[in-house]
């Protein structure tokens, strides 16, 4: 599984080119690409990466990649991702990691956003992995209760025996939906209410999805 990641890494990371700014993901997959992207760093390739995370900032400065402060980002051509679940429309189910504020909003700021995955993450329906939701911490027990009613029992994500605290310092519901017949309006529905954060429904983002398997790279566009 892991050859399926570094394969498809190494391939998106083949699409950024000098000058640009890049949007640094998260997660397993991203880290094989910016293990790729390092070397093309050091071979004098000119970028600057902008980090969704905390844990990918803290890699990306090990390998050398220059970051940008992203206050003073006017913009970013490409971003390169992982997701959690990937639908035939190229919808994405992410957040896995806990990442997905920052995911979304540097993601909804690239030009293209090619999505890195091996064959796993393909569904015909989004919903079978939890979807995560961050949430405001307080009254977050009543948020949780109005997620309820859209038909899932929302888990409090816990880490290591603590409440999983989100880079943003919000908590994260993880549903269980199961199949998620609609995802563009269940997004829409769980962002009206008080308290939502936001969800892990990435809906009509990604421009191109790399998918790993059997040591080849597919190519899914918009
Ligand atoms: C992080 O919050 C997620 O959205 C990741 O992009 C997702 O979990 C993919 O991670 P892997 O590449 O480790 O599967």
């Amino acid at each position: 599984m892991d050859a399926n990641k570094k394969l498809v890494a190494n391939e998106a990371v083949k699409e950024i080119k000098d000058g640009m700014t890049v949007g640094l993901g998260s997660g397993s997959t991203v880290k094989f690409m910016l293990e790729a992207l390092g070397e093309r760093v050091k071979e004098g390739l000119e970028i600057v990466g902008v980090p969704t995370s905390h844990q990918t900032a803290k890699l990306a400065k090990e390998l050398g990649i220059p970051l940008a402060d992203f206050s003073n980002v006017d913009g970013i051509d490409i971003a390169i991702d992982g997701a959690d679940e990937v639908d035939p429309h190229l919808n994405l189910l992410k957040g896995g990691g806990g990442y997905l504020v920052r995911e979304k909003i540097v993601d909804i700021l690239a030009k293209r956003l090619i999505i890195i995955v091996d064959e796993t993450k393909i569904v015909d329906y989004l919903g079978t992995y939890s979807l995560p939701i961050e949430v405001v911490p307080f009254g977050w027990e009543t948020t949780r209760s109005r997620i309820a009613e859209f038909g899932c029992a929302p888990q409090l994500r816990q880490k290591d025996g603590e409440v999983f605290i989100s880079d943003n310092g919000n908590y994260l519901l993880d549903c269980d939906f199961k199949i998620i017949h609609d995802p563009a309006k269940l997004h829409d529905d769980l962002k009206a209410l008080v308290g939502v954060v936001e969800t892990g429904l990435f809906i009509n983002m990604a421009d191109v999805v790399m998918i790993g398997h059997a040591g080849m790279v597919d190519v899914l566009t918009k």
